[in-house]
């Protein structure tokens, strides 16, 4: 008997049901007999003992679901010593329910964060294997994250819509896209949809940059521009003062304009009186199904997951590389980012297609 937990922790995405379906899918066809418990609301679950114990017509009809039948929540890693308000002591606590269901492993489907906590899991003990969750594809040592692709999908659908639009009124659009800390959504979707200036967190920009590049399309005749800017997208000027002013100026900007794309339309009209219009998809970039290749990628995570416990090869995360699946040690990617370099070929390539970065 085999008797495994799962959870989904952190920011939701669109595969996560297909994710766990292909887990438990593969459980069942790799064991004679297994026990799933589902922890309810993420690692809370696994904290205050809230689980549900799941059997296969919980799976069954799941592949194609958006969000999570278990629920999601954050528990930041940075919070994890600072007890329960409660007083408990979170670790301890997840401890304890993992012994007292005596589980041969913990199934974590999370993004950076969650992997990182999982980690201190795994070096606490536990069985742990990983699941690389978040429509970011931010998480370290994974070439992709499922999620990604469906939230591409979503912008760049979004930015298709505008398209039309800004063409028919000969307007300048900002569409804001996800990604506090990494610009891949934006990057792909930019791309995908045709957009004239892409920003990213990776690539500060620099508003007359910008403008100019704006005018060049007015001059070459074109009525119409479309930006793509990531909700992280940051000027050079304030990337480059120190950590502590860096962060206050980014705070008095959040005071001041509901979101980062408003504020890119405001300096854009103070310096060259453009009339630009903002459109924030938001969080429906994580909502509804997930696309075909967030599917067959889940679908392939989870069969690895099966087999990494069939074969006792804990404390890893499951991880795409040159189209392989495969799998690395949680040591390895907790607490990095994998982040856009602008030196990677796709911004080379995307300055060849005419797109700006703003730099
Ligand atoms: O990490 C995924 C993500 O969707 C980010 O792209 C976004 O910045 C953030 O989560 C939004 O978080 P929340 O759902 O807590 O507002």
């Amino acid at each position: 008997m085999k008797r495994i937990g799962m959870l989904t922790s952190g920011g939701d995405c669109q595969a996560l049901n297909a994710t766990m379906r292909g887990v438990v899918k593969g459980l069942y066809n790799t064991f004679d007999e297994v026990e799933v418990y589902g922890f309810l609301e993420g690692y809370k679950g696994l904290i205050y003992g809230n689980y549900k114990k799941l059997s296969a017509d919980d799976f069954s009809g799941i592949l194609t679901k958006g969000g999570t039948i278990l629920g999601s929540s954050r528990t930041p890693f940075k919070q994890i010593d600072e007890p329960t308000p409660e007083g408990y002591n979170k670790v301890e606590k997840m401890k304890e329910t993992y012994k007292k269901l005596k589980l041969d492993c913990l199934v974590v489907l999370g993004g950076n964060g969650s992997q990182k906590t999982a980690n201190r899991l795994s070096e606490e003990g536990l069985n742990v294997i990983g699941c690389p969750k978040t429509i970011d594809n931010d998480i370290w040592g994974t070439d992709m994250t499922f999620g990604f692709q469906s939230a591409v999908d979503i912008a760049t659908n979004a930015i298709d819509c505008i398209h039309t639009t800004a063409a028919s009124h000969n307007r300048v659009f900002i569409v804001e896209v996800m990604g506090h800390k990494v610009g891949w959504i934006t990057l792909h979707a930019g791309i995908a949809s045709g957009a004239d200036i892409i920003l990213i967190p990776e690539i500060p920009y620099d508003i007359k940059k910008v403008a100019k590049a704006l005018e060049k399309r007015t001059k070459a005749g074109k009525g119409f521009s479309i930006l793509a800017v990531a909700e992280g997208a940051i000027s050079k000027e304030v990337a480059e003062l120190p950590k502590k002013e860096r962060k206050a100026a980014i705070a008095a900007a959040a005071e001041k304009y509901p979101s980062v794309a408003y504020e890119v339309a405001d300096k854009i009209k103070e310096f060259c009186g453009m009339d630009i219009r903002v459109t924030v998809p938001g969080h429906t970039q994580r909502g509804g199904s997930p696309v075909p290749y967030d599917r067959v990628i889940s679908s392939r995570f989870g069969a690895k997951a099966a087999e990494l416990i069939k074969e006792k090869d804990f404390g890893k995360l499951v991880v795409m590389k040159n189209n392989e699946v495969d799998a690395i040690p949680l040591s390895e990617t907790a607490g990095k980012l994998k982040y856009v370099s602008p030196d990677d070929k796709i911004i080379a390539e995307a300055k060849t297609l005419g797109i700006s970065f703003g730099d």
